[in-house]
């Protein structure tokens, strides 16, 4: 059996998957605030400055960082930006996929690209992030998936979204049991309706009104509400494995 992790953050290598901005963004600058090496991936042309700043940061102070873009739906990609990650710091601790693509649409009106398109980035991706994180991970490392609170609400219109994420729960359960004896948990978190820039385009005045008032407080799921879960899953967390944490101020429940 391997020896309980260390709970420090300082020296460990992290992987985050759309890490430019929003949740990703502050996963990865909180990871090198404590000393973490960490892969700030973007898939867009349009994300590579963020990216760089966001790399920038880490790089102004403990931590280490660099930008690599790669688009996740490419197997071949995924292999990439993992052994660029390893090659650039030796190993890897920890992968976060934060990658995730929303399209909200009676299902009716779904064509099979969208179809295509959203099983693509939200499973496919995150199956085979996974995967080559699987394979290169230390004893003792952490791989947490992102996944939504929609998972646990009964309600139209999020047909493949919901749908496309709700798999990355068993590739969860399965990779987890499958990783026992070395001490690396495999976890899904799942945020309710977050005030990023991710959110917004898919909803309208009404909707919004509507996320809002479902929460505690009236309030959208903030990302500096998520990121401390990240930090503890990492940290003194580490007993939780196997687990999708619905994290949304009651928005959704089960
Ligand atoms: N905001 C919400 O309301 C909400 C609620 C619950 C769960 N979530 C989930 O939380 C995660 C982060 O969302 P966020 O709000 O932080 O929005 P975000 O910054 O837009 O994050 C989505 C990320 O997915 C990346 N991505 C899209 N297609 C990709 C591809 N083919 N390959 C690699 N990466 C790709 C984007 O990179 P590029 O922009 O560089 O293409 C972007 O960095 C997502 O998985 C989302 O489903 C969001």
């Amino acid at each position: 059996m391997a020896s309980t992790p260390d709970k420090t953050l300082n020296g460990k290598v992290a992987f985050v998957g759309g890490a430019s901005r929003n949740l990703g963004g502050l996963i990865s600058t909180t990871l090198g605030a404590e000393g973490a090496l960490v892969a700030v991936h973007y898939n867009s042309d349009s994300s590579r400055a963020k990216a760089e700043d966001v790399a920038a940061q880490i790089n102004a102070g403990p931590g280490e960082a660099f930008a690599l873009q790669g688009d996740l739906t490419q197997v071949s990609e995924v292999e990439r930006v993992f052994n660029e990650t390893v090659n650039r710091f030796g190993k890897l601790d920890y992968s976060i996929n934060t990658a995730g693509m929303v399209l909200k649409k009676p299902l009716t009106e779904i064509t099979e690209e969208e179809y295509d398109r959203m099983f693509a980035v939200n499973s496919k991706a995150a199956f085979f992030v996974m995967r080559e994180a699987a394979r290169r991970i230390e004893d003792g490392g952490k791989i947490i998936n992102v996944v939504t609170s929609l998972l646990a609400a009964y309600t139209g219109l999020y047909s493949t979204y919901a749908g496309s994420k709700a798999p990355v729960e068993h590739f969860t359960r399965a990779l987890s049991k499958e990783l026992y004896g070395r001490n690396i948990s495999v976890n899904t978190i799942a945020p309710g309706p977050m005030d990023t820039s991710f959110f917004y385009p898919a909803e309208d005045d009404g909707a919004v009104a509507f996320h809002k008032s479902s929460a505690m407080n009236g309030e959208l799921t903030k990302i500096e509400d998520i990121v401390p879960w990240v930090r503890f899953l990492l940290t003194d967390g580490w007993w939780a494995n196997g687990q999708t944490l619905l994290l949304n101020g009651g928005y959704t429940t089960r």
